[in-house]
């Protein structure tokens, strides 16, 4: 069992295993999906790296890689709905098949922004990949092409997804409980 810190508690929502099975379907996925082309993984940091590291593993294409930060929740639980650019891409888009890759696809604001962006550098094609998807809690219209897990409305941490910075490492999505009165 992952260990808490402090009073707060987790509850394992999706064991490594099925994580792992489920992103070797996805992977395998796009890669059908894409035969014969070249794709771009452009992962959002900082949630999305465990995610992408595993899932380019598993693409049998020739791949290439690139990242963006954007701003995050920070401490907080909710998202501000204000996304600015943190860290930009290091090479140009132009042409190439690109998939965002993300962590979780929330309340879609981050990336209805990022997609606008992206969008405008004129990739071939523009897809997103997002192991976790919370449909309930959508603000924007926004819907993944690869999705690993559709998951209830809880406040999830592990496998790249942070609560004020930990629990990233743990190899379990999990469920976390604050003690009371914390945000
Ligand atoms: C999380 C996640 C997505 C975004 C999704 O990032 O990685 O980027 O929130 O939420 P949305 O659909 O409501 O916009 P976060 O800001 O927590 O940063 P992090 O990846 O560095 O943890």
């Amino acid at each position: 069992m992952p260990v808490a810190h402090e009073n707060e508690k987790l509850k394992i929502l999706i064991r490594s295993t099925a994580i792992h099975k489920r992103v070797v379907q996805v992977a395998c996925k796009i890669t059908r999906d894409y035969k014969g082309e070249r794709v771009h993984l452009v992962g959002v940091l900082k949630g999305a790296c465990i995610f992408l590291s595993d899932l380019v593993r598993e693409i049998n294409l020739e791949t290439s890689i690139d990242f963006m930060a954007v701003s995050s929740y920070g401490k907080k639980k909710e998202s501000s709905g204000q996304v600015r650019v943190l860290k930009d891409l290091e090479s140009s888009i132009e042409g190439l098949h690109v998939i965002v890759v993300e962590d979780i696809l929330d309340t879609g604001l981050t990336l209805s922004y990022l997609l606008r962006v992206l969008q405008q550098r004129r990739p071939a094609s523009l897809r997103i990949a997002a192991l976790l998807d919370k449909p309930s809690r959508r603000i924007k219209p926004v819907k993944g092409d690869y999705v690993g897990f559709q998951i209830p409305n809880e406040f999830v941490v592990g496998y790249g997804l942070d609560y004020a910075e930990r629990y990233r490492n743990l190899k379990d999505v999990c469920v976390l409980t604050l003690p009371e009165g914390a945000q």
